[in-house]
């Protein structure tokens, strides 16, 4: 077994710390001895995370914030610094879907010319609601630049530092109905490698995560069935995901730990790693 990480140096600050995915990841981090602030919009589920890594032992601490508002991330920074002092690491866990950015076609139909999505037209690409559709591009890519400015400060001061986004599938091959997203998420990948160029000299490593397919609150309601069973698109996703599950969240911390660590991975920077059971290796036939 590979030794644990020691990152009792570490003061790591993790967006949609609530979340499935960066939940498990802040209590990873907090485990190996980081002093952990939690970001996120809602205080009641961070407080639940928080809760969780103090039972265990560990240090964690709440800072609500919208990562898409720079004083808001302001705020949350002065906050970090007064309880822990300066961030040595960002974890840009806050990202994710909106249904209304979702078509329910996968190609295009003439009836989506009729009117707004919201009377019985299906929804596709030409009566989407532009604003929800820009909601997503919003979060999932300025929502990663904006901490990245604001926590990237105190790293580069430090002439150290480590900073872990995260992707997606969607990344590399769009899906069928999530085009925002999709776009989005591949913006993340280019962000992450332009980032890394930009801050190298600094000592400030930038990579990204791209999860396959994890369940979450949002993801339940498209890859599950109401009876618990798989949805359509769901089996699709499972039939090319060669081990032939979708991911749980302790299946990220390898990776996650890996790119955080400063001595594993000190010459790793501006790549996305995919933790995918091997979906982007399969071909599906
Ligand atoms: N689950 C998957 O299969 C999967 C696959 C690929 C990539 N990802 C990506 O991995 C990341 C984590 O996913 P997840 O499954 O853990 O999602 P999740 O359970 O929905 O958690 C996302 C967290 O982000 C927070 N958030 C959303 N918008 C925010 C905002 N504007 N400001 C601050 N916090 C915000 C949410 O909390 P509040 O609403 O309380 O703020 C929530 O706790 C996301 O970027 C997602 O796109 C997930």
């Amino acid at each position: 077994m590979t030794p644990e990480p020691d990152f009792s140096q570490d003061i790591a600050v993790v967006t949609g710390a609530g979340g499935t995915l960066c939940s498990a990841i802040a209590r990873n981090l907090a485990r190996g001895g980081a002093k952990v602030a939690l970001l996120g919009r809602t205080r009641e589920t961070l407080a639940r995370v928080a809760i969780e890594i103090a039972a265990e032992g560990g240090d964690a601490h709440v800072a609500v914030a919208d990562v898409n508002d720079a004083s808001q991330l302001d705020h949350a920074k002065a906050e970090v610094h007064r309880v822990f002092g300066p961030c040595t690491m960002l974890i840009n866990g806050a990202g994710g879907n909106h249904p209304d950015s979702v078509t329910t076609l996968t190609r295009f139909d003439p009836k989506e010319l009729d009117g707004p999505s919201a009377t019985k037209a299906p929804r596709g690409f030409f009566n989407l609601d532009a604003e929800r559709f820009a909601d997503v591009l919003q979060t999932n890519t300025m929502g990663t630049v904006l901490p990245c400015r604001v926590f990237g400060r105190d790293m580069v001061q430090a002439g150290n530092g480590a900073i872990l986004n995260f992707a997606s599938m969607n990344t590399y091959r769009p899906l069928t109905r999530v085009a925002a997203y999709a776009m989005a998420k591949s913006a993340v990948a280019n962000f992450t490698q332009w980032l890394a160029v930009y801050l190298a000299p600094a000592n400030v490593r930038v990579n990204a995560i791209a999860p396959g397919f994890f369940v979450n609150e949002r993801s339940k309601r498209i890859l599950m069935a109401d009876d618990g069973g798989l949805s359509p698109r769901g089996e699709q996703v499972l039939a090319h995901t060669p081990l032939g599950r979708f991911g749980q969240p302790d299946d990220l911390l390898g990776c996650a730990r890996w790119l955080l660590d400063h001595n594993a991975s000190a010459f790793v920077t501006g790549q996305t790693v995919a933790v995918d059971g091997g979906f982007l290796a399969s071909a599906g036939v």
